[in-house]
């Protein structure tokens, strides 16, 4: 796994220089006291970002770019419809072998992404494939709009995901589903101007408690397990009341929940692998370690991934 963050960190008292609005209102209600973002007109393109997390995963995994024969980039940011946000960290990591393609499930991106490189590597059709979740979301928000833009952050992660034979370890259940009829309570058009992510915060916290729980629950009977045989559940980073909802609500110790939205944000897509990576820096992923991925994003999508490492 690897990750890249921009440099610049925006805290809730910069905010509050910015917006009606204050610190403790942010903390208390989303758990976020700072996020990463790019400065107006400074962004980097989602694939550099993403390319960057890449590099570093490859380099974690001790593979190189040419060992990759399958890309896929959870992103709701593109550079560009076409061409996608894969093929252009194809191009950027320098690797010429891989089909290449973009997953649009917004924040369930990742889960998504993940389910189909497991479901490309069952069939033969990639032997090792890199799943990057890369956002450039500071460029989608109205920074007039308290109610929307304190929540997000940029940032990319990655993760090298290859075939094996024998052992009990990798990928254990994939779960994925999406209902189209609640599209509108998150959205973020195409076409148009101005043109800003909308959102319905409380009928997204309703539908991402109840949803996400699901899924942990369906993602853990399909692998044959139980919710006590779950060493760390890694949840979309949305807000900690809907994580800390989930948990209380499945009778899973807060201990065994990683969470590390107070510094990064939601990144979408990025922030399960950035949740990964920083569980994995402070020993939290060690052999045999079983997670529980799990996210709801705009669509409405959602789904979990379960793993033993
Ligand atoms: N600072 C101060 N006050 C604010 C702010 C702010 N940043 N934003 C809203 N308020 C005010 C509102 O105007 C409202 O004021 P009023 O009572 O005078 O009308 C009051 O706070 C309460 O507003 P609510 O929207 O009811 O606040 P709520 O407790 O529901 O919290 C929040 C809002 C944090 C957005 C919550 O609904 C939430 O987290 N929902 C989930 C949304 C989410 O995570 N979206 C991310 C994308 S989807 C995903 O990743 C799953």
């Amino acid at each position: 796994m690897g990750s890249c963050l921009p440099e610049r960190v925006l805290s809730n008292r910069d905010l509050e220089q910015l917006l009606d609005t204050s610190d403790e209102w942010i903390a208390t209600r989303t758990g976020i006291r700072t996020r990463r973002v790019f400065a107006k007109g400074q962004e980097s393109p989602a694939y550099e970002l993403g390319g960057k997390a890449a590099l570093s995963a490859l380099s974690n995994a001790k593979c190189l770019p040419e060992d990759i024969d399958g890309i896929i980039c959870a992103t709701f940011t593109p550079d560009y419809f076409f061409p996608s946000t894969a093929c252009k960290i194809q191009q950027y990591i320098g690797n010429t072998r891989a089909c290449a393609f973009d997953v649009s499930a917004a924040c369930a991106g990742f889960v998504y992404g993940l389910s189909i490189a497991h479901s490309m590597i069952l069939t033969g059709q990639c032997k090792r494939m890199l799943v990057v979740g890369a956002e450039i979301i500071s460029k989608t928000l109205d920074w007039k709009d308290r109610s929307t833009c304190i929540l997000f952050g940029d940032g990319a992660g990655a993760v090298v995901v290859e075939a094996h034979t024998g052992g009990d370890r990798g990928i254990l259940s994939t779960f994925m589903r999406s209902n189209g009829a609640h599209g509108d309570i998150l959205q973020l058009p195409a076409w148009g101007e101005p043109r800003y992510m909308k959102m319905n915060g409380n009928e997204v916290y309703k539908h991402a408690v109840r949803l996400m729980g699901e899924a942990i629950e369906q993602g853990v009977s399909q692998a044959g397990l139980r919710l006590s045989d779950i060493d760390l559940v890694i949840p979309h980073q949305a807000n900690i009341r809907i994580i800390n909802a989930v948990a209380k609500h499945l009778g899973i110790p807060r201990a065994k929940v990683v969470t590390n939205l107070d510094k990064y944000g939601n990144t979408s897509s990025a922030s399960i692998p950035l949740a990964l990576e920083d569980a994995w820096r402070d020993g939290l992923v060690k052999d045999g370690t079983v997670a529980v991925f799990t996210s709801l994003g705009g669509g409405l999508a959602w789904g979990s991934v379960v793993a033993r490492f």
